[in-house]
């Protein structure tokens, strides 16, 4: 093939997720040009990196017709929630992600768990609510524990386990008057509290057709022993012995398929990842919530897992075109540590230089997030995240290990990771 013939290739966002984009993405016979926007340091290390927000909608269109794009990877939720996806389908660009539309399923948590009860999709009992009245009556018949969510985007933050009834007024009252969360809390969830372990299943969707990836779990809080304060996400592993293959089964069964039926029903045309946050109860699997891109650290230990060529997969669905049956996997495990700026998810400093090892192991992966390059090539911190280190290996024991000890040649000032990751799967048995 003549490089005019292969695809030209976007990948849009600053994280971990996307340097493993890119990566697989580069990795592919298929691709011809690999691109990034913004981008960060590592990325800048392997491709050419463009200055674009990724709210930038028009910047994006205009950068992926300059540059002959064939195939753009969105990897953030809010260009797809800003209709991203939508602006590239006017001009002809096939866009990996789903439309506006879609997208909502994770912009509003409310509209999602709407869509559950529609389609009859198992999840945590819940009602809607936009003004305070109503909402602390209903409290009075749904005392806590229970959960109060903020409808849109927050990060990750706008999610209340209020433990008692105190708490819970107060969270109500926060989002609804107070402000808290802005926009994202003028509408909220009250939802029950469910018990058990969460896993996270991620499907590439494309309108009829899925194929799941290794199921994974993460570890959101940013203390050992998952304590303290919510994160984007510390480390996570795949696969989990918690979900088996009957399990895996049965969430295709019951959650995914019955997702693309009700898609179907509601006449939204999906295309993109469908992540689904489970809670495994003794009830059977629930759904927390959608996401519609993939999980960040995830995506560091579920696209090295993936043993077949993902561009074509990813440009079928882009296409909306027919998926492959099965994708097949590398056996074993993997995992990744995520290297923190120490005070994340608080305040933390920038602009600290890393001091990276001379070469590691073949097996073990260091894809970067919050970094910034200089023009001599230093590179420094740029994030909260600062880093993802991943070892794949035969157990999720030999990969923890392999990754830990490439985590202790990386240096930088006040670096945080946590010890634990994949302590639930590694102390089972
Ligand atoms: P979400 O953004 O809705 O996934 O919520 C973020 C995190 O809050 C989840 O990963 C869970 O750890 C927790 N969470 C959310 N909803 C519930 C619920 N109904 N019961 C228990 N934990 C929850
Ligand atoms: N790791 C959690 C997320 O990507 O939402």
């Amino acid at each position: 093939m003549t490089t005019s013939s292969k695809l030209n290739i976007l990948v849009i966002g600053s994280g971990g997720r996307e340097h493993a984009i890119v990566q697989k993405c580069l990795q592919s016979p298929l691709a011809g040009r690999v691109i990034a926007a913004p981008g960060n340091g590592g990325m800048a290390s392997e491709v050419e990196c463009f200055n674009t927000s990724v709210e930038d909608i028009d910047g994006i269109v205009a950068l992926a017709q300059a540059n002959q794009i064939g195939l753009v990877v969105v990897g953030p939720e809010v260009p797809l929630s800003l209709g991203l996806v939508d602006a590239l389908e006017t001009v002809g660009i096939p866009a990996y992600g789903p439309k506006k539309e879609g997208a909502q399923l994770e912009s509003s948590k409310a509209f999602c768990k709407d869509f559950f009860a529609r389609h009859k999709i198992p999840t945590a009992e819940y009602a809607n609510f936009t003004e305070v009245a109503p909402a602390l009556e209903y409290l009075e018949s749904h005392p806590a524990p229970i959960v109060i969510k903020a409808s849109g985007l927050a990060a990750g933050k706008g999610v209340i386990m209020a433990e008692t009834q105190e708490e819970a007024i107060a969270a109500v009252k926060d989002m609804l008057e107070g402000g808290a969360f802005g926009d994202s809390g003028a509408e909220i969830v009250i939802e029950e509290t469910l018990y058990g372990e969460e896993a996270s299943i991620h499907a590439i969707v494309s309108g009829d057709h899925f194929v799941c990836l290794p199921p994974s779990q993460d570890h959101k809080r940013a203390g050992e022993g998952d304590q303290g304060l919510n994160t984007g996400g510390m480390g996570a592993y795949t696969p989990t012995s918690r979900v088996t293959p009957e399990m895996q089964a049965a969430i295709e069964e019951q959650v995914i398929r019955p997702t693309l039926d009700g898609f179907k029903a509601d006449g939204i045309d999906f295309c993109g990842t469908l992540y689904a946050g489970l809670m495994l109860t003794d009830k059977g699997v629930k759904v927390l919530e959608y996401n519609v891109r993939f999980g960040d650290p995830e995506t560091q230990v579920l696209l090295p897992m993936v043993a077949d060529d993902l561009v074509p997969v990813l440009l079928a669905s882009a296409k909306g075109e027919p998926l492959p049956a099965k994708l097949n996997f590398h056996q074993g495990a993997a995992i990744v540590i995520v290297l923190a700026a120490g005070g994340y998810p608080g305040d933390y400093a920038k602009g600290d230089t890393i001091t990276f090892p001379n070469e590691i192991a073949e097996r073990a992966a260091i894809v970067h997030a919050g970094t910034k390059r200089d023009a001599k090539g230093t590179i420094t911190t740029n994030g909260g995240r600062v880093l993802g280190v991943s070892g794949q290996a035969p157990s999720l024991q030999e990969a923890a290990d392999l990754a830990y000890s490439v985590c202790d040649q990386i240096d930088f000032d006040n670096k945080y990771l946590r010890r634990d990751i994949g302590h639930r799967e590694l102390n089972r048995k």
